[in-house]
């Protein structure tokens, strides 16, 4: 039988671990993740948001181990996307008393449409639940990561439960950031970042300063490991993510037919290395999501396609198009590549940048068949004036 994992006295993670998932809505996730729920035993028993529905009957059997699920009073249920409620149908036919508290209108609007009537409980910001000794305060966070999402504070064990908020896709048994390699962590929360929640700064910040009276101890999050020892650090770079702050740092993103393109992509990247990091991303080998993560915090942003039935690369133009989805903010960009006849794409790529929001901050390079070396230690010069 599958067993709860104890977090403090009155606080047991029943979630799952879901080691084998490789993308989650087109996001690449290597690594895997885990869906977390949260029982806290107190004079009414509750259970902080469930599973993914294929992974309903782990969560059901960690509750069984610490309890019997027919005593659950409350499930709060922070966020609709089905890797948190789909669950929850399951859960509220083995928890008959079960009120579902979720954020009004939206959590009660969302979880009708795509679940029908169960017994939900509509909370406002400050609604106030009490549970016994303890008490739960909810907090909506609208857009982290979708109209509905919600968080929930509980004083008195200074314990935060952000849902998808401060998560990442990382499918690992050690339940803390002082249990896992922190540089892995990282990285994986700032990708979760950069995919998820980079279109939503303005609604980071928002959600940051209205938690910033709350003392925080404990963050247990969504997705991922939980945050105890790292706070400080985590918080600090969501602010620096929602702030969209840039360091000098060179992306050069491009496909290539023939080898052309990628000749000037690498001279792109040999040119900024003299400066600032760099990093070359061929797009035949490279997620995108593992691209706008880097694309997040770099300054500079160079695209280069060569161009194929008057068009730019396929390849290229999917990058430009999740990109602008995003809505990424403060960087730096131009159009590179090589063309035969016609040559369409380089203007197709920077009217793109432009349109994502990018300064386009060089002219472009565009160059006919095969680049010669005048025409490189050219593009070299530039680089260097930038
Ligand atoms: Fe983890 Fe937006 O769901």
């Amino acid at each position: 039988m599958l067993k709860a994992m104890k977090i403090t006295d009155s606080i047991y993670w029943v979630g799952a671990i879901d080691w084998n998932m490789r993308t989650f809505h087109g996001y690449a996730t290597g690594r895997g993740t885990s869906y977390n729920a949260y029982l806290i035993l107190d004079e009414k028993i509750t259970l902080i948001d469930t599973v993914k529905e294929p992974f309903k009957e782990e969560l059901l059997e960690r509750i069984s181990s610490v309890i019997d699920p027919s005593s659950i009073d409350y499930i709060i249920s922070s966020h609709v996307e089905p890797d948190h409620s789909g669950a929850l149908p399951f859960m509220a036919a083995h928890c008959p008393k079960a009120t579902i508290y979720t954020s009004a209108p939206q959590g009660r609007k969302g979880l009708l449409n795509r679940y029908g009537v169960l017994k939900y409980e509509g909370v406002k910001a400050g609604d106030v639940l009490k549970i016994g000794k303890r008490t739960l305060q909810f907090l909506p966070v609208p857009m982290l990561h979708w109209p509905d999402s919600m968080v929930t504070y509980c004083p008195e064990e200074k314990v935060l439960f952000s849902n998808d908020a401060f998560g990442q896709h990382l499918a690992t048994t050690g339940r803390f950031d002082d249990e896992n390699d922190l540089p892995t962590v990282m990285a994986e929360a700032k990708k979760y970042y950069a995919n998820i929640l980079m279109l939503y700064g303005m609604q980071a910040k928002k959600a940051m300063q209205a938690l910033s009276p709350f003392r925080i101890e404990m963050i247990l999050t969504g997705h991922g490991v939980s945050w105890r020892k790292n706070i400080p650090l985590i918080l600090n770079c969501y602010e620096k993510w929602a702030s969209h702050e840039v360091e000098d740092r060179a992306v050069i993103v491009y496909d290539s037919m023939w080898g052309s393109t990628e000749t000037i992509a690498k001279t792109i990247a040999d040119a900024f290395a003299q400066k600032m990091p760099v990093a070359l991303y061929d797009l035949k080998k490279n997620e995108l999501s593992d691209i706008v993560t880097d694309v997040l915090t770099s300054r500079y942003l160079a695209v280069g396609s060569p161009t194929i039935n008057n068009q730019m690369m396929p390849t290229v133009a999917a990058f430009l198009c999740y990109l602008k989805g995003l809505a990424p903010k403060n960087h730096k960009a131009f159009a590179f590549g090589s063309f035969g006849w016609g040559g369409q794409s380089v203007q197709l790529v920077e009217t793109d940048l432009h349109a994502i929001g990018c300064e386009i901050c060089l002219g472009k390079i565009r160059i006919q068949d095969k680049p010669t070396q005048e025409q490189l230690d050219a593009i070299a010069q530039q680089i260097a004036l930038l």
